[in-house]
C-alpha cells in the first residue's frame, strides 16, 4: 500500500508547508452581492462608521470586502497552529464497515481545539484585531457555551477582559462551559441578567424567564455600548465570522487533493451558519463557478426550522431589536426557542450568506428531531468511538442517511462533513438519551414579521 492509500484508508494531515495562509472570502465569487444590513429606524443600508462603536474597525472591513482572499495576520495564523491546526481529516471507515455502505465518510476534526469546537478560529481572529486597535474588553453572549469558551480562550491569548451573558438555562443545566470561561478569567452572567436595563425588565416580568441567544445578544450589544473600552464580538451569522471559519474548509480541500478525492457531498449543521459555511465556503466556490455540481446540505433541528420553514426576509438579529436587520431566512426574532440538548442551534435566524445561497438554491437544508440525532451519535460513539457534539450529531443523521441510500444503489459517494465539536461536555444529554428521556419539539405555527423593504 503506498503512503497516500495509507492516508485515504484513515487520515489525511497537512504539513506546515502546505497549510492555508488566507482566508477565502465568498463575496467576491456571488453572482450579486448579497442584500445589505439595514439601519432599522430609516430602513436604508446600514452604513459602516455606525458599526464602528459596536465591532473592530477592520472587522466591519471584512464585512463588506469582496477580496476573494485576505491573509491571515501572523499573530492569529501563530496562535491558529497553537489550537492546533490544521485539523486531520479523518474517514470513519469503522462507521462505513457498519453501515455496509459504498460510501467514503470523512470527517473535519475541529473537534480538538482547547475549548473542542471550531469556534476558535474566528475568536482568535476578533481578539486580535481588537487588541489591535486597543479595545480593552470584549462582550459576547453564548448559548450552550462553545462560544462562549472560544472568546475566553482568546481573550486570555491577546491580554483582554472578557464578559459573557450565558442563557440562563444553559448556565444552570450544564455548568461545564461556564466553569471553564470563568477558569479562563471571563466574568459570566446568567441571561437576562440584572447588568442590563433590557435584562432587568425582563426579569421583573418572570424571575426565572430561561433566556434565549436573542436576548443574550440584546444584553451584550446594551453592555458593550454603556463601556467607550468595550467592543462585542459575535460567533457566528456575519460575514467576516464565517470567513474566518474558511481555514477549516481550505485545509480540506488540500487534504482531499493529497487523496486525489473531491467530495460528492459537503455536509455540516447550521446554528447560526458559521461552521457549515467555514466548512463549505471553499468547495462552493467551485460550484459557484460551474466546476462541480458536488451537493451542499445544511442540517438543522425540526425544534428551531430557521431555514426549512423560515422565510427570506429582513429580521432583527437579537429578541430586543437593537442589531441591525439582516435579510435572511427566519423565524422570527421573537421565536422561543424549545430547550433542545443542541444550544447551538437555537437561533431563530441564518447568517445571511447562507440563506442568499440556501434561496437562490446552490443548497438545500433538511431538519431533524433530537431523539433520532442521538439515535444517529449513539452508532457513532459504538464503532468510531467518537462522542460527537448534539449540534454536530444532526449532520451525522444526514450522513448515516445517505450512506445506508448508497448501500442500496451501491454508489460510491465521497461524503465530507464537518465534525465540528465534541460532546463530552454534553453527558447530560446523553444520560437522558440512554434513559429514553428525550422530548421532541416541533413548533405547529411560526410568527414571521415581515418588514417593508
Ligand atoms: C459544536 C457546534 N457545532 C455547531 C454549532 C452551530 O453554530 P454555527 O452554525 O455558527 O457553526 C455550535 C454552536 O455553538 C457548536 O457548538
Amino acid at each position: 500500500m503506498t503512503s497516500k492509500d495509507k492516508m485515504k484508508e484513515y487520515m489525511v494531515t497537512l504539513s506546515l508547508d502546505e497549510t492555508p495562509t488566507s482566508w477565502y472570502n465568498i463575496q467576491a465569487d456571488l453572482p450579486e452581492p448579497a442584500p445589505p444590513p439595514l439601519d432599522p429606524t430609516t430602513l436604508k443600508p446600514i452604513s459602516p462608521a455606525l458599526l464602528e462603536r459596536i465591532f473592530a474597525k477592520e472587522l466591519i472591513g471584512q464585512e463588506v470586502s469582496t477580496e476573494r482572499y485576505i491573509k491571515i495576520p501572523d499573530e492569529v495564523f501563530d496562535a491558529y497552529l497553537r489550537l492546533p491546526r490544521p485539523t486531520p481529516l479523518y474517514r470513519a471507515k469503522r462507521l462505513e464497515k457498519y453501515l455496509k455502505t459504498s460510501a467514503q465518510i470523512y470527517f473535519k476534526c475541529e473537534n480538538f481545539s482547547p475549548t473542542g469546537s471550531h469556534k476558535p478560529n474566528t475568536a482568535i481572529a476578533q481578539a486580535y484585531y481588537n487588541k489591535k486597535q486597543g479595545t480593552n474588553r470584549l462582550v459576547t453572549e453564548t448559548g450552550a457555551g462553545q462560544w462562549g469558551t472560544a472568546l475566553a480562550l482568546a481573550s486570555i491569548i491577546f491580554g483582554l477582559k472578557c464578559r459573557i451573558y450565558m442563557v440562563r438555562a444553559s448556565y444552570q443545566q450544564k455548568p461545564g462551559r461556564k466553569i471553564i470561561s470563568q477558569v479562563y478569567g471571563a466574568e459570566m452572567f446568567q441571561s437576562p441578567s440584572d447588568q442590563t436595563s433590557f435584562g432587568r425588565k425582563l426579569l421583573k416580568e418572570n424571575p426565572n424567564h430561561p433566556g434565549t441567544l436573542g436576548i443574550a445578544i440584546s444584553e451584550a450589544i446594551e453592555d458593550t455600548l454603556a463601556h467607550d473600552d468595550t467592543r462585542y464580538s459575535l460567533g457566528s451569522v456575519l460575514n467576516h465570522v464565517l470567513m474566518h471559519q474558511t481555514i477549516v474548509g481550505l485545509e480540506a480541500k488540500k487534504q482531499f487533493e493529497l487523496v486525489d478525492t473531491y467530495p460528492d457531498l459537503v455536509c455540516g449543521c447550521i446554528g447560526g451558519g458559521s461552521n457549515y459555511a467555514g466548512f463549505g465556503f471553499p468547495f462552493m466556490m467551485d460550484k459557484l463557478k460551474g466546476k462541480t455540481d458536488t451537493e451542499f446540505v445544511a442540517c438543522e433541528s425540526k425544534a428551531v426550522p430557521h431555514t426549512t420553514r423560515g422565510v427570506y426576509t429582513y429580521d432583527y438579529g437579537d429578541t430586543g431589536e437593537m442589531t441591525p436587520l439582516l435579510k435572511m431566512l427566519t423565524i422570527g426574532h421573537g421565536y422561543a426557542c424549545p430547550p433542545i440538548h443542541a444550544g447551538g442551534l437555537r437561533y431563530h435566524g441564518m447568517a445571511p450568506l447562507i440563506s442568499y445561497l440556501i434561496y437562490k438554491g446552490y443548497m438545500r437544508s433538511v431538519a431533524y428531531s433530537q431523539t433520532e440525532v442521538f439515535e444517529a451519535a449513539k452508532i457513532l460513539a459504538q464503532t468510531e468511538g467518537l462522542i460527537i457534539a448534539p449540534e454536530t450529531a444532526h449532520s451525522l443523521k444526514y450522513v448515516l442517511d445517505e450512506a445506508l441510500k448508497c448501500k442500496k444503489t451501491g454508489e460510491k459517494k465521497v461524503i465530507a462533513m464537518n465534525y465540528s465539536g465534541h460532546g463530552l461536555l454534553d453527558l447530560t444529554a446523553y444520560e437522558q438519551f440512554l434513559a429514553g428521556k428525550l422530548a421532541d419539539y416541533e413548533p405547529e405555527k411560526i410568527d414571521i414579521p415581515v418588514f417593508s423593504h
